[in-house]
């Protein structure tokens, strides 16, 4: 494990039974808390946007709006909020998904995104994939391409990432961590 890995992993904490019985919680409150932490999340999570030549970055609501918007100005770049339905004025595209526990819709206004954008989704966990993936139909619905999903953690056991990797079409899924 890597310095930066330690950092994080060290500013995560397990809540047990929450929001339901049976599911370990992974609550990074602690690394937003600690400024070091933090930035240097920020900056891995920049670095593949950079990297993957990304021209915007989405964050999905609510905690990917809390790391993707400081990265999408550490990279230079725009941020675009999905958000769960019924919260965006404008014109939208929905796309209904399956989470660890219940359903959910997530929202893009349909202006944000378009042919010439290279987009990179960041979140702060990858568990059972369906939010990513819906993310990442909408992105390709706006008309825009994927460059890559960032997340600060993965729960391997899950199988987010074989479930994402089918619709990624080689673009990459990276994890800061993986638990
Ligand atoms: C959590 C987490 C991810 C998603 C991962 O969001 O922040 O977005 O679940 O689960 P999945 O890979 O099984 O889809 P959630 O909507 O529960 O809460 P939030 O609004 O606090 O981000
Ligand atoms: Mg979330």
């Amino acid at each position: 494990m890597t310095d930066i890995q330690e950092l994080l992993l060290s500013h995560i904490r397990d809540v047990a039974d929450y929001p339901e019985p049976g599911v370990m919680f992974k609550d990074i409150t602690p690394l937003l808390a600690d400024p070091a932490a933090f930035a240097a999340l920020t900056d891995a999570l920049a670095e593949v946007g950079t990297r993957e030549g990304a021209t915007k970055v989405v964050g999905l609501e609510a905690r990917g709006f809390i790391l993707g918007a400081p990265v999408a100005l550490r990279a230079g770049l725009g941020f675009i909020p999905m958000r769960k339905a019924g919260k965006l004025p404008g014109a939208t595209l929905s796309q209904a998904y399956e989470l660890e526990y219940g359903s959910a819709k997530i929202e893009v206004h349909a202006e944000d995104l378009s042919a010439d954008d290279r987009v990179l989704v960041v979140d702060d966990v990858l568990a059972t994939g369906g939010t990513a993936e819906a993310s990442v139909q909408l992105v390709r619905r706006a008309g825009a391409e994927v460059a890559g999903v960032a997340v600060l953690m993965e729960l391997s056991f899950l199988g987010g990432r074989e479930r994402l990797e089918r619709i990624l079409a080689g673009a990459p899924l990276e994890a800061m961590l993986r638990v």
